[in-house]
């Protein structure tokens, strides 16, 4: 992965240099937009500095997105589209060779956009072309064409519908496949990652193959009810003492663990105190002590394809224990 230098004053943001495609670098932090997104939160966003905004087609918020970064041009909170990072993501039930354009064209449509910055496959997961459902039947599983399906990611970057490709909640095995008859090899992998979740083997791996790592729900994610236990992050014991010590808050504390590790993260709060606290992690560092506490704090994956794609049983073309395997 790229160094993190220090980048452009106007938003006061480090920025990484992807090791392929032509995309603009990646802001250090990003704006989540899962949660129906409103356009005012993501226009909030803009406006105390983000210039990284992460949708996706499921997610249903391409539309806010694109009309929020409009806005932010019209008011004059951008010079231009250019100036913000936008990665969109192409859900499973596109994860067809002959779906992948059309649907990106789709993404570009709901943004009223020209390009994006970076097109992500959202799971190493292929269910049957149709409507998104969700949660997915198991019955919809098909096998996936890995080849096929990243040909025709590097046919979008091909046609400048996308700057840069690459995948989301991919193993090293999956990354594997992919590598072994890309063209254009993945930009970026995004995954979940955190203090909690720390994916040593697979930031190795990434990092020797010149992947760099995007970290998604780097506060621990949204909802920890249906896990029956708190917010494994916001809840952490270890994380709330040297937040306490350094006199910053638990938020904080996780935002700059990722982005000390070389990784880049996006986060969502439509609250702008937040987005501006989520912001304030540039200019203070962890100790070595820090790290040391953090590098000892138990494991456990929140976000799990399982819960994600069957409510009842195991897919039969897809062996979902294999995505959440811990690879220490
Ligand atoms: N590729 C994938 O499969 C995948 C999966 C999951 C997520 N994502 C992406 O990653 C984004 C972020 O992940 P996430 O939404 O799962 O979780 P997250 O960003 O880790 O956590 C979001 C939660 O933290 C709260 N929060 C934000 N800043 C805070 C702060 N400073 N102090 C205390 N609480 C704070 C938010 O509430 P408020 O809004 O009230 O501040 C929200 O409830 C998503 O929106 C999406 O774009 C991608």
């Amino acid at each position: 992965m790229g160094s993190l230098g220090n980048a452009a004053p106007a938003a006061a943001v480090p920025e990484v240099a992807l090791r392929s495609g032509n995309a603009r670098p990646i802001p250090a932090v990003g704006m989540g937009t899962a949660v129906a997104a409103p356009m005012n939160a993501v226009l909030a966003a803009i406006e105390v500095g983000f210039r990284h905004l992460d949708t996706a087609s499921m997610y249903g918020s391409e539309r806010s997105v694109g009309e929020a970064v409009a806005a932010a041009v019209r008011r004059g909170l951008l010079a231009s589209r250019e100036e913000v990072f936008v990665t969109s993501k192409l859900w499973s039930t596109q994860c067809h060779p002959d779906l992948v354009v059309p649907s990106l064209r789709e993404t570009l449509r709901n943004l009223q956009m020209e390009y994006l910055d970076l097109y992500l496959i959202h799971w190493p997961v292929c269910m049957k072309p149709g409507p998104i459902a969700f949660p997915a039947k198991k019955e919809d599983a098909v096998p996936f064409d890995f080849e096929g399906v990243w040909r025709a990611m590097e046919e979008c970057q091909r046609l400048g519908l996308a700057k840069a490709i690459g995948v989301s909640n991919f193993t090293t095995e999956h990354l594997g496949k992919i590598l072994a008859f890309a063209t254009i090899p993945p930009a970026v992998n995004q995954v979940e990652l955190n203090p909690v979740w720390q994916q040593r083997k697979l930031r190795a791996y990434c990092a020797d193959k010149g992947i760099h790592v995007v970290a998604y729900s780097p506060l621990g994610g949204q909802d920890w009810s249906r896990t029956g236990e708190g917010n494994g992050v916001l809840g952490s014991k270890v994380l709330a003492e040297i937040a306490r010590r350094r006199g910053k808050t638990i938020a904080q504390v996780s935002l700059r663990w990722i982005y000390e590790q070389g990784v880049t993260w996006i986060v969502k709060s439509f609250n702008k105190e937040r987005l501006k606290q989520n912001l304030d992690i540039f200019d203070w560092k962890l100790t070595e002590e820090d790290r040391h506490k953090i590098s000892q704090i138990p494991q456990k994956k929140y976000v799990t394809a399982a819960a994600l794609f069957s409510t009842e049983g195991e897919f039969t073309s897809v062996n979902l224990a294999d995505m959440d395997i811990v690879e220490e």
